[in-house]
């Protein structure tokens, strides 16, 4: 699947958003390195708390199908802002993919802005790292 058809994925994926409280709907498409996609979306709860965010949900789909290899992410919303991940999401993904993952944000459906994992969040948390 190539950005354009990933981003395209992504406005689809919103469409089952569950988020009553913000009425922003979010919607994260993930590429495996095989070629597989997973598919999220955010999930709000009356406890505001437990929200889940469209990349986690794709992300947990992922891990829990099998799948621990990534290339991409492709994420839109359904309003402005651009859906840029949250601290945690960042995290989250650093803990399966490298600085060199790829991020698109849409900005609309036809426009994206691509960005890297490594740029999102420089020196993550990790455990397997060399670093003092
Ligand atoms: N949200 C996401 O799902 N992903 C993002 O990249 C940004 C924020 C959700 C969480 C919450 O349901 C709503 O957007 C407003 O924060």
């Amino acid at each position: 699947m190539n950005p354009n058809e990933l981003v395209a994925a992504a406005f689809q994926a919103l469409e089952t958003a569950h988020a009553p409280y913000s009425n922003y709907r979010v919607g994260a498409v993930l590429l495996c390195s095989d070629g597989t996609i997973f598919k999220g979306c955010n999930i709000e709860n009356a406890s505001l708390g437990l929200t889940n965010c469209a990349e986690r949900t794709a992300g947990f789909s992922a891990i829990a199908a099998g799948n621990t290899e990534f290339k991409s992410i492709a994420i839109a919303a359904s309003s402005k802002p651009s859906p840029f991940p949250c601290g945690a999401c960042r995290q989250v993904l650093a803990e399966f993919c490298g600085p060199e993952f790829t991020v698109y944000i849409a900005r609309s459906a036809d426009d994206y802005e691509t960005t890297t994992l490594g740029e999102l969040l420089p020196h993550s948390f990790d455990f397997r790292s060399t670093n003092d």
